[in-house]
C-alpha cells in the first residue's frame, strides 16, 4: 500500500497560538523526542517578528540546540529575507515560505500584498541559492478564506507556478481555517498533480469544522502522500478569526495505520508524547486517540448487574 509521510507542525503552528510562553528547554526536549518518533519532517519554529509571534521568539536557540536525526527534515517558516538570514545562520534544512491566496488574509498575516510577498520571495531565493537550503512554498487559505470566502482554483495554480518558478522544491496547500470539503480536496489535488506529476505536494489541514481526516482520505485518493499534522491537534493562525488546531498527528497516524498504510511514524511513541502535551501547554488538547485509546485497546467486560 502507498507510503504516507507525516510532517509534524506542533512546534510551529501549535506553539504560535499558545498564550503561555513554552520554555525553550521544553520545546527542545519535545522536539528531540519527536525526532525519534518516525515523523519525516518537523517544522521546528518560525523566524518571524517576535512582536507578531511572541511564543517563537527563541527560534535561534531552538533551531541550533535540537538534536538532529538524519532521517528527518528540519524546516522553518520564514516571511522575509531577514527570516532567511536567521534560518541560514542556524542551518535549517529547508525554509517554508508562506503567502495566502486571499489578498485579505495575506495583508492581515504578513502586512503586504500577494505580489509584494512574491517579490520578496525572489530576493529570498537569490539569497539562498548555493546554500543547499531547500525552499517549500505554502499557499495559505487555498480552500477558502475566512474574510473572502471561496477561492479561485486558477489563482491557486498560478501562485503554485510562481513558487516553482523561483525554485521551490515542494508546495503546501494549506486550509488555514478548516474550510475545505473532501470533494474539493480531491478535485484540486487531481488538477495540481495532473499539471505537475511527481511534484512533492503537502496537504495542511485544520480540523476547525471536523472535516480534517475526511480531507486526508480524499487527498490520498487523489495521489497526495505528504500530510502536515500537529501533536494533540494544537495549532491555528493568530491572524485568522476562528482559527483552531491542525489535524491531530496521533489521530491521523492511528487512522492510516489501521487502514493499512505504511509510514515511518510510530503510533505508540506519538501517543506517549502527546500524553504529556496537556501539562506542557496547560490546557486540554483536541486529540481523541489519547482519550479513547487505540481501537485495539479493549476493555474488560463489566459484570452483569444482579
Ligand atoms: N525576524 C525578526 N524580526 C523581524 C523579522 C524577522 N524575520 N521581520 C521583521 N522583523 C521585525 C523588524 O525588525 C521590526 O522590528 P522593530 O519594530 O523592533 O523595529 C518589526 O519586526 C516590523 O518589521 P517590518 O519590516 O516593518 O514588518 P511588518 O511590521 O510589516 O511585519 C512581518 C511583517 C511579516 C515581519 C510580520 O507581520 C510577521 O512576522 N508576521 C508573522 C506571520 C506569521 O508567522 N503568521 C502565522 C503563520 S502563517
Ligand atoms: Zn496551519
Amino acid at each position: 500500500m502507498t507510503k504516507i509521510f507525516i510532517q509534524e507542525v506542533a512546534t510551529r503552528d501549535g506553539f504560535q497560538m499558545e498564550e503561555r510562553f513554552i520554555p525553550t528547554e521544553e520545546k527542545i526536549a519535545l522536539m528531540d523526542r519527536l525526532s525519534d518518533s518516525g515523523v519525516d519532517k518537523i517544522e521546528v519554529t518560525s523566524f518571524v517578528s517576535p512582536k507578531a509571534i511572541p511564543n517563537l521568539r527563541d527560534a535561534e536557540e531552538v533551531m541550533s540546540e535540537i538534536r538532529r536525526n538524519d532521517g528527518v527534515t528540519y524546516t522553518t517558516l520564514i516571511p522575509n529575507v531577514r527570516g532567511a538570514e536567521r534560518a541560514a545562520a542556524c542551518q535549517a534544512d529547508e525554509v517554508n515560505l508562506v503567502a495566502s491566496v486571499s489578498e485579505t488574509h495575506n495583508s492581515k498575516n504578513v502586512r503586504r500584498t500577494v505580489d509584494e510577498s512574491f517579490a520578496s520571495f525572489k530576493e529570498i531565493a537569490d539569497y539562498l541559492s548555493g546554500t543547499g537550503i531547500n525552499i517549500n512554498g505554502t499557499l495559505a487559505t487555498t480552500f477558502g478564506c475566512p474574510f473572502e470566502g471561496s477561492i479561485d482554483e486558477n489563482r491557486v495554480l498560478e501562485l503554485a507556478e510562481s513558487y516553482l518558478d523561483l525554485g521551490a522544491r515542494g508546495i503546501t496547500l494549506a486550509d488555514t481555517t478548516g474550510m475545505a470539503t473532501p470533494n474539493q480536496v480531491y478535485d484540486l489535488c487531481k488538477k495540481v498533480l495532473d499539471r505537475w506529476p511527481g511534484l512533492p505536494v503537502t496537504l495542511h489541514f485544520h480540523n476547525t469544522r471536523g472535516m480534517g481526516l475526511a480531507n486526508v482520505v480524499e487527498g490520498i485518493r487523489a495521489g497526495i502522500t505528504r500530510y502536515d499534522a500537529s501533536l494533540g491537534g494544537l495549532g491555528g493562525c493568530p491572524f485568522a478569526p476562528g482559527a483552531t488546531g491542525n489535524i491531530c498527528t496521533e489521530d491521523l497516524v492511528h487512522m492510516l495505520a489501521f487502514m493499512g498504510y505504511e509510514m515511518n511514524a510510530d503510533l505508540d511513541k506519538l501517543i506517549a508524547l502527546s500524553s504529556h502535551l496537556e501539562t506542557l501547554v496547560g490546557h486540554e488538547v483536541p486529540g481523541q486517540v489519547i482519550k479513547a485509546g487505540k481501537i485495539t485497546d479493549l476493555h474488560t467486560s463489566p459484570a452483569h448487574p444482579k
